[in-house]
């Protein structure tokens, strides 16, 4: 039995972290955890792009970093990580402490569709260096996951059922 009891989600952003992170919190009745809030609850700013425009990105790896080691310890949560983590491997490490890491696996396409209009995220603002940013990254995704789960043409309903089985068998659930 693993003693792992804790769920972190990994993915490019638009994979529906958010989304699934909420579904499972309330079925398996564990508190979540947003990364993203807990790196702006550290600043005095409103959202991530003004994080981004005043101090850079490097400040907010660095506040990222910060909120992984503030969490480490935890038990028993649902964590939803922004999709820039697996750049720093100290916080997969640190996730890896307590959480099973699943990958939401989901094409560019479909995330362009969810994205476009999307004003929210500092890298998502071009297509070209969104894509970029992608191929960059699946590989890392993949590596650092213990588990891919593919979202396309899934309902939010679908993937956390295939999650939570996995949960079952091989979480400390
Ligand atoms: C980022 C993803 C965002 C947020 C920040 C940086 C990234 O989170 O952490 O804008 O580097 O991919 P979401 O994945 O929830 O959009």
């Amino acid at each position: 039995m693993n003693s792992k009891n804790s769920i972190s989600l990994i993915g490019f952003m638009g994979s529906g972290k958010t989304t699934i992170a909420k579904l499972l919190s309330k079925r398996l009745n564990k508190k979540i955890i947003e990364m993203d809030q807990l790196v702006l609850d550290k600043t005095s700013y409103n959202d991530i792009n003004e994080i981004f425009t005043k101090k850079g990105e490097l400040y907010f790896r660095e506040l990222e970093i910060k909120t992984a080691k503030s969490i480490k310890d935890l038990k028993n949560k649902v964590i939803s990580t922004g999709g820039g983590v697996v750049m720093n491997k100290i916080i997969i490490d640190y996730l890896k402490q307590n959480s099973l890491i699943f990958y939401l696996k989901t094409k560019f396409n479909t995330i362009k569709t969810r994205l476009i209009k999307d004003t929210s995220r500092p890298l998502f603002k071009d297509i070209k260096t969104a894509k970029q940013l992608f191929k960059l990254r699946t590989p890392l995704y993949e590596y650092y996951s213990d588990y891919q789960i593919t979202t396309d043409n899934k309902t939010p309903n679908q993937i956390t059922n295939e999650i939570i089985k996995i949960y079952r068998k091989y979480g400390n659930s």
